[in-house]
């Protein structure tokens, strides 16, 4: 696949919970190896659309085309086998393993699909991935740690290493830098960046934080009310007038020279 070719492609996609339209015909496509940010309002039907993606809820009506092929669906874990990836708070879920011992369960479980035989844990092979995945994090500092014991924002990055065990080819980021202080959030979302640069895959976060994703994202999709409301650069996204006067407010377009 080259590096402009559609890696995902959302099409028509509609979710309503009851009388609630959460996701209203969304259409989308994100390119292989984009780093891509969505916004909008709360309610806007973000997460939604990560559970559309994801395989937690089906949708109903249209199509997921992973690599041209339509996942919409399918068995959550048959979608993460195809390569869609969701950091989940999930590092909780392992409080007597250390960091290391988290991911190296966590790709010798992934591995173990490929491998007839499962011998014994931890597998070398394994180890040495989350040597890998630990240093792309920066987590080697805290590799002997219990999870229980790990920061807040250290919770955060074993939730996107234990997505990476899984190699996805997209992975989605839902609001990685929520609860952090402005500093703790900037480190966050450099590492998300240079973890994408390392890995090369197709990346998508949803973010508040304009300032973040202004900065980082390559482009930028804004929901609102379930509809996709603009895409574009996080210059045209800035400018567009039905953005400012949806979700940003004069004050986030700048001051007028
Ligand atoms: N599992 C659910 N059951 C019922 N309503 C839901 C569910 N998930 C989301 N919604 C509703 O769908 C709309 C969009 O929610 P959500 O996707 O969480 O928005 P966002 O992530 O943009 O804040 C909201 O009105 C929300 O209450
Ligand atoms: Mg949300």
């Amino acid at each position: 696949m080259t590096a402009d070719a559609v890696m995902l492609k959302l099409e028509g996609l509609r979710k309503s919970f009851g009388g609630v339209a959460a996701t209203r015909d969304v259409s989308l496509a994100f390119a292989n190896g984009s780093f891509s940010a969505v916004i909008g309002p709360n309610g806007a039907g973000k997460t939604t659309l990560f559970n559309l993606i994801t395989g937690r809820f089906a949708p109903d009506a249209g199509r997921i085309l992973l690599a041209d092929v339509d996942i919409a669906g399918l068995d959550r874990r048959e979608i993460v086998r195809r390569g869609i990836g969701r950091a989940f708070q999930v590092a909780s879920l392992f409080p007597t393993l250390t960091v290391a011992e988290a991911l190296a369960a966590a790709v010798q479980a992934h591995q173990r699909r490929e491998t007839v035989k499962l011998q014994s844990f931890p597998l070398a092979p394994a180890v040495s991935r989350a040597g890998e995945i630990m240093e792309m994090l920066k987590l080697t500092r805290v590799a002997g740690i219990l999870s229980r014991n790990l920061s807040h924002g250290d919770q955060k990055l074993l939730d996107i290493g234990l997505a990476l065990a899984l190699d996805p080819k997209v992975l989605l980021l839902d609001e990685p830098t929520a609860g952090m202080g402005p500093d703790e959030r900037w480190q966050m979302i450099e590492t998300v960046q240079s973890l994408w640069r390392a890995v090369h895959m197709t990346l998508i976060f949803i973010e508040h934080d304009m300032d973040i994703v202004f900065k980082v994202a390559q482009t930028v999709r804004v929901l609102s009310y379930g509809t996709v409301l603009a895409e574009g650069t996080p210059d045209e996204i800035r400018r567009n007038p039905k953005v400012i006067e949806a979700y940003l407010g004069k004050s986030a377009a700048g001051a007028p020279a």
